[in-house]
């Protein structure tokens, strides 16, 4: 019998080729991965991660418009060399981390058919082992270990794994929803998945986010795989798929912070959130949020 944990998981592939319509008109032109979180985008803090969980290949799914993606995690001679003449250590360090982080490569997705075409652009460089897939725009809070544990999963369980979040019943229609074996807690073991479903017809509230550990027979599955939801190819169907052949499938649920930086909403209380535990920026900014808060008027609050 095969162990599950025969190949481990190296590689990332993070998708980043959408069109980013929810955050029109600032992605015409730019890449909402790039939009700042305080002061560096959000795909440095995704690139993060990957490192941190010991992925240090990470492929990145680009598109058109995205060609300052790779502007961005390449090297910049004439800045750090202006910046080397001013003698700014700590600027030279910060233009650095973003070249050092990660073994960078890209590769294009040519249209934006969905997120499950996105992932399958990386069937070559990933070949026939286990892999990390990262959203570009889904920030999970360093102090959550949600990918270590999501590897680990994976690792004694073979197959794949995606993260999971309790969106409540009324959100669900918004992502991807997963039916799950009953009496699990925060490892599941799942049975169905469906994208975008109605409200009265989810399988469950648990909605897929975006992070997956997957299995490379799921190229085979995404191969197969019609347009679905929105016209799309969409990577849940492939995971439906798979399944259905009766490949093992687990979901982490996680209850931690996250932010879809793709969402206006989101991305304000990310940098919100993030800017005010800042060691250097924190101190200034949270006294000025205290008092920007208690002028606040609290009747009538109303969601974007
Ligand atoms: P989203 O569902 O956020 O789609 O994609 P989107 O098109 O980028 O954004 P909206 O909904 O229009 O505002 C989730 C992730 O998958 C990538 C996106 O770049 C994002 O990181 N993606 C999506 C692709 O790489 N290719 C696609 O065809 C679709």
């Amino acid at each position: 019998m095969p162990t599950p944990s025969a190949r481990p998981t190296r590689k990332a592939v993070i998708p980043v080729a959408g069109m980013g319509t929810r955050f029109l008109p600032a992605t015409k032109a730019v890449p909402k991965e790039l939009l700042p979180v305080v002061d560096r985008p959000a795909l440095q803090y995704i690139v993060e991660e990957a490192a941190r969980a010991g992925l240090g290949e990470v492929l990145m799914v680009t598109g058109r418009n995205k060609a300052a993606i790779e502007d961005f995690f390449d090297r910049h001679p004439e800045l750090e060399t202006a910046l080397e003449k001013k003698g700014d250590a700590a600027r030279l360090a910060a233009v650095h981390e973003s070249t050092e982080v990660a073994q960078v490569h890209f590769v294009r997705q040519g249209e934006a058919r969905g997120l499950g075409h996105a992932v399958l652009q990386a069937a070559a460089f990933v070949g026939d082992e286990p892999f990390a897939v990262l959203l570009g725009d889904d920030i999970i809070d360093a102090r959550d270990h949600l990918l270590e544990q999501m590897l680990q999963v994976q690792a004694e369980h073979g197959g794949s794994v995606v993260a999971l979040l309790d969106v409540g019943r009324e959100n669900i229609d918004k992502y991807g929803a997963v039916a799950v074996e009953p009496g699990g807690t925060d490892v599941v073991s799942i049975t169905g998945l469906v994208e975008k479903p109605p409200v009265d017809e989810a399988p469950s509230s648990l909605a897929i986010i975006g992070r997956y550990v997957l299995a490379p027979e799921v190229f085979d599955a995404l191969r197969g795989t019609s347009p679905g939801r929105g016209g799309e190819i969409q990577l849940t169907d492939a995971l439906a798929t798979l399944v259905e052949r009766g490949e093992p499938v687990h979901g982490v649920v996680f209850s931690g912070r996250r932010y879809d930086t793709g969402d206006r909403l989101d991305y304000l209380k990310a940098v919100v959130q993030l800017a005010s535990e800042r060691d250097d920026l924190g101190p200034g900014f949270r006294a000025w949020l205290a008092e920007f808060v208690a002028d606040l008027p609290t009747a009538g609050a109303s969601e974007a």
